[in-house]
């Protein structure tokens, strides 16, 4: 096995919006950003490989199990997910049973989904907050009570839609040490950006999607100096001169 997860000409379509011959491969240990603008695909590319949408045509394999509605038990288990909206992941009355929920469903003795879930409250920095409802949750805290529902699975893949969207810097810093140590375990990494720095200074290889179709893929290194992927990508520093009179003056 090198994949861990290979999506093979892909299709897909809403009413108006198309993917189109997608090929992608996340290898095992690989850390791989999607990027691209909003409503390029980068969800629906996500659902597509959880088996949460169907393809038209092609197919999708997570770690050499190809993704079926007769399967998607066994994938799920190798994939973590981390919703961009972590509010549409949390559903138990605490923040403990909700990390507890998985491991309980993999069948798990109290004990072991005892530990599984005190592991990765403390792994997030969230122990304190264990019998706090999940409703009471600032976006940040949320946002890492999910990925301890998530790493509580112990998956061997890893997806993150935008994980670091909507957070503060601190936060930002904290995200960054927990998936690190993750890919540190071996954990193959694909998430989602629009931002040039974490591509650069954070991913091994790097995709663009630009309306549903997939213009570069290759190793991060090449890609910050190719027009396919810095149209697509932001840059905060470009912004500098919009804010500036025609003299450099802040306006
Ligand atoms: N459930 C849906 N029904 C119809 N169109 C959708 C649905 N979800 C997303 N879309 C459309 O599909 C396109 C891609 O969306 P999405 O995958 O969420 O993009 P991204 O995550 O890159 O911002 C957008 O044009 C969006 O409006
Ligand atoms: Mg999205």
């Amino acid at each position: 096995m090198t994949c861990a997860i290979d999506v093979d000409r892909v299709s897909f379509a809403y009413d108006d919006f198309r993917m189109e011959d997608i090929n992608l491969e996340l290898h095992i240990g690989e850390q791989k950003a999607i990027a691209g603008l909003n409503g390029s695909g980068k969800t629906t590319l996500f659902k597509l490989i959880l088996g949460l949408l169907e393809p038209r045509s092609g197919q999708i394999f997570v770690r050499d199990r190809r993704v079926t509605r007769e399967n998607l038990w066994e994938v799920r288990q190798d994939v973590g997910f981390l919703f961009q909206n972590p509010e549409d992941q949390l559903f138990a009355p605490t923040v403990w049973e909700d990390v507890a929920f998985g491991p309980r469903n993999l069948g798990l003795e109290p004990q072991a989904v005892s530990d599984r879930v005190d592991w990765a409250l403390e792994r997030v920095g969230m122990s304190s907050f264990s019998h706090r409802s999940v409703t009471e949750l600032s976006h940040g805290q949320a946002k890492r009570i999910a990925l301890a529902g998530v790493i509580a699975m112990r998956p061997s893949i890893l997806i993150l839609d935008e994980p670091f969207t909507g957070l503060d810097f601190k936060m930002v810093q904290n995200m960054v040490d927990i998936i690190r140590d993750l890919k540190q375990d071996g954990v193959s990494i694909l998430f989602t950006t629009h931002d040039s720095f974490f591509i650069e200074n954070w991913s091994d290889t790097v995709a663009v999607l630009e309306e549903g179709k997939i213009v570069f893929d290759g190793p991060t290194k090449d890609a910050m100096r190719d027009d396919r992927v810095t149209r697509n990508v932001g840059d905060w520093g470009q912004l500098r001169h919009r804010l500036r009179n025609p003299d450099g003056r802040r306006l």
